[in-house]
């Protein structure tokens, strides 16, 4: 028999094709066919065969807790749950040059050496993009030329399976699933087919041989982990790595966990030698802040468990041309018109004819709606030209009648605020059952509707 002749799925509709086309015949859309290799269809595999019935279970009963090894690294161990499970398959995604090789290179080094607290593993580092050489540059330059990783130079799929499965590793590095092919396939390397094959190939063998399975993946201009979707819903875990370049500060984030939170964050820094843990990064968020400058607000935000004080600026300038601009940096632009509509239709003031400007401090992305009190704060404080008070936190989430409604877990928010120092807090508690034991906390300037908010910042 000869070799099968693949053909092309509409990702969109399902249909089959006998050849590739930019758009699909039966939907119309454009850009969704897939090569694939279809199924064997010899008359043997085509009986159905009798095969063994599965077994049912009922909900209740014993189950074993997922075992955790622990990465070394006690950011990663938080955005992942605690540390990688095996047989699992990970996915990091990131802009190019972020940091993700010198990341899972740390990994690899700490877990092989046990070094930093890392659960002793077998480990190996398969490159598709830098050559063995540029790998252990630099593992010299992060100090761990001694840590007995393997490490290979391999793009093509079936020599890097034979050579796991000689090695047998607790965990594979895969840089990056979008170098990887496989002769399966006349797709080139990076295309849709050629992304999706090799995933799937890879999560089989991690499923198989309870390997840890980690795949670099790139992400297109628009943010997305470039090949197919399918990807992020075949692996249990898609990690992404924020940040700016310009910036020293790394974020790494959660986007789907099936062992653990997705809300968490983990905060690095790119130092001289790799990538440092920050195991206070509120301090280094408002670090290098200026005294009481009109126009920024500290806002006591929540990332999944942890407090994290940001500062949010805000410039409302007279607009130069005829149509006001609107540039955000670290928050929607969209949540941003909702408050300026808000503060005109409930407050009276005009944003008309001016120029906003917002940023948030520090190269992170905020996306709480709690963060519209200290948004509204800000653009206040820019309007009027008042400072707020330095040592004074805002959180709280808006509503379009210009009421202020309680954030989630005010307390953890307060606590916070006063380990670091600040002295008083304008937010609501309007929620009832938190009230008490919050107020003890933190002195709280309360405020229910935002025209109090503006009578408090006129009154400074
Ligand atoms: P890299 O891990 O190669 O990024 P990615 O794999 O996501 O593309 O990171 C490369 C950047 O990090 C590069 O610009 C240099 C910088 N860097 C440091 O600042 N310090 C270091 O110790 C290392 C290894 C890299
Ligand atoms: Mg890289």
């Amino acid at each position: 028999m000869g070799k099968p002749v693949n053909i092309f799925v509409c990702q969109s509709c399902g249909s089959v094709h006998g050849k590739w086309a930019g758009r699909c015949d039966a939907c119309g859309e454009w850009n969704t066919l897939v090569e694939e290799v279809p199924a064997q269809n010899s008359p043997k595999s085509s009986r159905r065969r009798r095969s063994r019935a599965i077994d049912f279970v009922s909900l209740d009963g014993e189950t074993e807790e997922h075992p955790r090894l622990s990465t070394g690294i006690d950011e990663l161990n938080r955005v992942t749950g605690g540390g990688f499970v095996p047989g699992s398959v990970l996915l990091i995604g990131g802009d190019p040059g972020i940091g993700k090789s010198t990341l899972l290179l740390q990994v690899a080094g700490f877990m092989a050496k046990c070094g930093q607290g890392g659960t002793l593993c077998k480990t190996a580092y398969i490159s598709g993009e830098e050559s063995t050489a540029q790998v252990k540059r630099r593992a010299k330059r992060l100090g761990l030329s001694n840590a007995p990783v393997s490490l290979a130079a391999e793009t093509s799929l079936g020599p890097i399976i034979d050579g796991l499965l000689a090695e047998k590793p607790d965990v594979v590095i895969i840089d990056s699933i979008q170098t990887m092919w496989t002769d399966q396939l006349g797709a080139a390397p990076g295309t849709v087919a050629q992304v999706r094959a090799c995933a799937q190939e890879l999560t089989r063998y991690a499923k198989k041989s309870g390997a840890v399975m980690l795949l670099v993946g790139h992400v297109t201009k628009d943010g997305q982990i470039a090949g197919p979707r399918v990807v992020e819903h075949m692996v249990d875990a898609v990690l992404y790595f924020e940040g700016d370049r310009a910036n020293q500060f790394r974020i790494l984030r959660a986007h789907k966990n099936r062992f653990g939170p997705t809300d968490e964050i983990g905060v690095f820094e790119m130092g001289g030698q790799g990538l440092n843990e920050v195991a206070n990064p509120s301090a280094l968020f408002l670090d290098g802040r200026e005294e009481a400058a009109s126009g920024a607000a500290v806002f006591a935000g929540l990332e999944g468990t942890r407090p994290l004080l940001t500062e949010i600026q805000a410039l409302v300038a007279p607009a130069a041309f005829g149509t006001p601009r609107r540039a955000v940096v670290g928050w929607d632009s969209g949540r941003l018109a909702m408050v300026l509509a808000v503060l005109e239709a409930r407050c009276g003031i005009n944003f008309g004819g001016k120029d906003v400007y917002l940023n948030v401090a520090g190269g992170l992305k905020i996306a709480e709606p709690a963060a519209d009190l200290a948004v509204a704060a800000a653009l206040i404080s820019s309007i009027f030209d008042k400072p707020l008070p330095a040592d004074c936190v805002v959180f709280g989430e808006l509503s379009l009648s210009g009421d202020v409604r309680q954030a989630s877990r005010s307390d953890a928010r307060l606590k916070e605020a006063a380990k670091l120092g600040f002295k008083c807090a304008i937010a609501t508690l309007n929620k009832q059952g938190e009230t008490k034991n919050i107020s003890s906390q933190l002195p709280i300037l309360e405020i229910n509707t935002l025209p109090d908010l503006i009578t408090r910042v006129e009154a400074l």
